[in-house]
């Protein structure tokens, strides 16, 4: 078999040791891997090539829509032959089809229920990459723990979620569902998720099975289109892509899903060297692995398998345990074990984890216990959840640019205009990968403003044009308005009316999300245009963008005086960007991503590698000639209300060897007239090592709140373990050397001191 074969030398050590602790999968408990042994010698074949099958429900659709009818569904349901469901939804639903199963099948092994729970279930958080620029680990834990709780009232037992995929180009969809470029970042907030959904127990009916995906390389699809080519080496395989997951993993996360791409030209589904060999193997991971939607019979598409009996062989070999929507297993595992084709012991890997994962999830105690029908009307849409999700999407704003003061806006102000085809979108703030958020019911930035102002000041509203038009769904294209400006006369009317005018531009929800890629990253529709002839009749204009990828807004920025990325917030959304305006919140939000000058620059992040050439006078050096290589707004950007001052760094010692710990510390100060929250952010650098290293690397980061003048000390703590990466020994290990470390309010502006390292 073709195969992408490493020597892999057997070291794990937890990264993120601190954090990681959650007791999960990863502790095998004697006495349910004893109940799993018996299970195992009482079932047949194709009673164990069942557990190995997830089927859509009746509900949502995520995928190509299926071509089997509910009678034969529900047949096999009572036969035993399916083991898992997605997209069944409702404690009623729930319970009825796990009546199905425990009432007919011949085992009585519980459904499992899954369903892609990303930024909450009904109540809706700000999406992953938005709620990312928090840098809140505690708050995203919270709104994962928020959204467990409902799915579980709903009767779900396990969410698609976290994605924790390495996104580096504005072009790709998915950007939004994730936690940015940085493999740090990623791991950091894809482990605070992974507790907030989990718990501490995952028999707890508030709590639910987490899945860490898309393993692997899916962020990297070639020019960032949807499941596209990945082609990268181990150096970026291992120290980038795989880095989260590796936390994710140590973390104790239930389940793994793998990816639509190839890697080298192996399809990763069918890759033994990175489920097997990597997740299996020396990361010693004892949960399962989902398929993607049709992952497995896509491999034939891919041109790596023949025909299903082929794909099933590869997929089943290499490690995918479950199939989703795939239809292959079904099919293909009874003949081969029957053939002799694969061994049968394989099966029995894949359904030892996956009745692991039913056994801690309490499903064997009680099959029925998330669908209570009086939970759910309690836990869905609680006040208590709404308050948290404004809480979240306050954290999650961004002040990108704030010229002379401009903001926070004064309620003393006659009037106020505002303008923009999402300004009274109550709809697109929810994202895409919405769940079960009602249609409409997110607080728009209209209304935001009314609830905040009140009677006191005169609010002109104008929407000056449409932006995405028609019905809009997970499955269908967006159409896009490109030329309506009708609408416009009435805006620049509305416009001239006020001091200030807040304009909400950017993307329709339906943008961004799976197979949402596009080769422009501007304002798209009229809306630049609509924009150009507003700032001609009143040039203090807010610009409040709504967005779920980075935008080049190049041009707005020339333009405006203030700028205020917002995502997609969620259910809260006017509310939150209210307080913001307002200043009852002062922005604390930093970019999880680089926000490039053009398109051109991606993928373009932070913690790119040196080259040969870094700069020169002359052409010869790794730049454009039409650009800068900057972002315009770097990785970890973002303003405050109030401006903060860094002292130099100083240094406990000027090396460190072995197991001792280096002390970085930093003076702070508040310089500004308001209280606000500064997140310091640490970057090292090794200057030389046995594969070359990033220019800088995110390593850890530290929220610190200040009053206006005071001052404090933030000390952090540099070991061995903040310096390993992925060496030419093929494994994780810190390397002696010279290393740089700089501390700063984002990746451009940070001061710097030097250290040595001695193993
Ligand atoms: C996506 C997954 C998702 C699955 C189930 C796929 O198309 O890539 O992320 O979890 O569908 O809805």
């Amino acid at each position: 078999m073709k195969q992408f074969k490493i020597v892999l030398i057997a070291v794990f050590a937890p990264l993120f040791a601190s954090e990681a602790q959650t007791k999960g999968i990863n502790d095998l408990d004697p006495v349910v891997e004893h109940k799993i042994d018996s299970i195992l010698e009482l079932m047949t074949v194709k009673e164990k090539v069942g557990q190995m099958v997830q089927y859509n429900g009746s509900f949502d659709v995520t995928g190509a829509p299926s071509d089997i009818d509910s009678k034969t569904k529900l047949q096999k349901l009572k036969n035993g032959e399916v083991g898992s469901m997605l997209n069944v939804l409702t404690a009623e639903a729930t319970r009825e089809a796990q009546q199905v199963v425990m009432e007919n099948s011949r085992l009585k092994i519980p459904l499992l229920f899954g369903y892609d729970v990303i930024h909450g279930y009904k109540t809706m958080f700000p999406v992953p990459l938005g709620e990312s620029a928090s840098w809140d680990l505690d708050a995203m834990e919270l709104s994962a723990s928020i959204a467990a709780k409902e799915t579980a009232a709903a009767g779900v037992h396990w969410t698609f979620a976290p994605m924790i995929d390495v996104s580096r180009d504005a072009r790709w969809g998915r950007i939004m569902e994730g936690a940015g470029e940085d493999p740090y970042l990623n791991a950091v907030i894809g482990v605070a998720r992974i507790k907030g959904f989990q718990g501490s127990d995952l028999a707890d009916v508030a709590t639910i099975a987490a899945c860490a995906k898309h393993f692997a390389g899916y962020g990297f699809a070639e020019a960032g289109r949807d499941y596209n080519t990945v082609n990268v080496g181990t150096s970026e395989l291992q120290n980038a892509i795989l880095m989260p997951f590796k936390a994710a993993a140590e973390a104790g996360v239930a389940t793994f899903m793998n990816s639509f791409n190839e890697i080298d030209g192996v399809p990763s589904t069918a890759s033994t060297y990175l489920q097997r060999d990597i997740l299996k193997g020396v990361w010693d991971y004892k949960g399962f692995m989902v398929s993607d939607w049709g992952s497995i019979a896509e491999l034939i598409p891919h041109g790596y398998a023949e025909d299903k009996m082929q794909a099933g062989e590869l997929a089943v070999v290499a490690g995918s345990d479950m199939d989703m929507e795939g239809r292959v297993y079904e099919e293909a595992l009874e003949p081969l074990v029957n053939e002799n084709t694969i061994d049968e012991a394989l099966l029995d890997d894949a359904v030892r984890r996956i009745l692991r994962v039913k056994f801690h999830l309490g499903l064997f105690e009680d099959p029925y216990k998330y669908s209570d029908a009086q939970r759910e009307q309690e836990v869905l849409l609680a006040e208590a959840h709404l308050e948290a999700a404004r809480d979240i999407a306050r954290k999650s704003i961004v002040l990108l640019k704030n010229e002379n003061s401009v903001l926070p806006l004064s309620k003393a102000l006659e009037s106020i205009t505002v303008i923009g085809p999402l300004a009274d979108d109550k709809d697109s703030p929810l994202g895409n990968w919405r769940a079960q958020a009602d249609k409409n019911s997110a607080v728009s930035v209209l209304e935001g403003i009314q609830n905040a102002v009140g009677k006191e000041v005169q609010i002109n509203y104008a929407k000056g044009a449409d932006l995405g038009m028609g019905e809009r769904s997970f499955l269908m294209p967006l159409e896009i308005n490109d030329t309506d400006t009708s609408g416009f006369a009435k805006a620049i009317e509305a416009a001239k009316k006020s001091e200030v005018v807040v304009m909400v531009l950017g993307e329709d929800a339906f943008q961004t999300g799976e197979g949402r890629s596009q080769t422009g990253i501007q304002l798209r529709g009229v809306q630049q245009e609509l924009l150009d002839e507003v700032v001609k009749v009143n040039p203090n204009v807010v610009l409040v963008l709504m967005n779920g990828r980075p935008l080049d807004i190049s041009k707005p920025n020339e333009e405006v005086s203030a700028i205020v990325e917002t995502w997609f917030l969620g259910s809260q959304a006017g509310n939150a960007i209210a307080d913001v305006l307002f200043g009852a919140y002062n922005p604390s939000g930093k970019l999880p991503i680089s926000f490039p000058r053009n398109v051109g620059q991606e993928p373009l992040y932070y913690n790119q590698k040196n080259t040969g050439r870094p700069a020169s006078d002359m052409v010869t050096y790794s730049g454009y000639q039409d650009s800068s290589r900057e972002a315009l707004f770097p990785f970890g950007f973002g303003l405050s209300y109030t401006t903060f001052e860094y002292g130099a760094i100083s240094l406990s010692a000027s090396e460190f060897s072995g197991e001792e710990k280096l002390e970085v510390t930093i003076e702070l100060t508040n310089t500004g007239a308001v209280a606000g929250k500064e997140t310091v952010q640490l970057y090292l650098r090794d200057l030389v090592a046995s594969r070359t290293r990033p220019v800088k690397e995110l390593r850890d980061f530290k929220q610190v709140s200040l009053k206006p003048g005071e001052t404090k000390k933030v000390t952090f703590e540099i070991s061995a373990k903040t310096l390993e990466f992925y060496t030419a020994n093929n494994t994780w290990e810190a390397e002696s050397g010279s290393f740089k470390v700089m501390l700063g309010s984002n990746s451009r502006d940070l001061k710097e001191a030097s250290f040595q390292y001695k193993k």
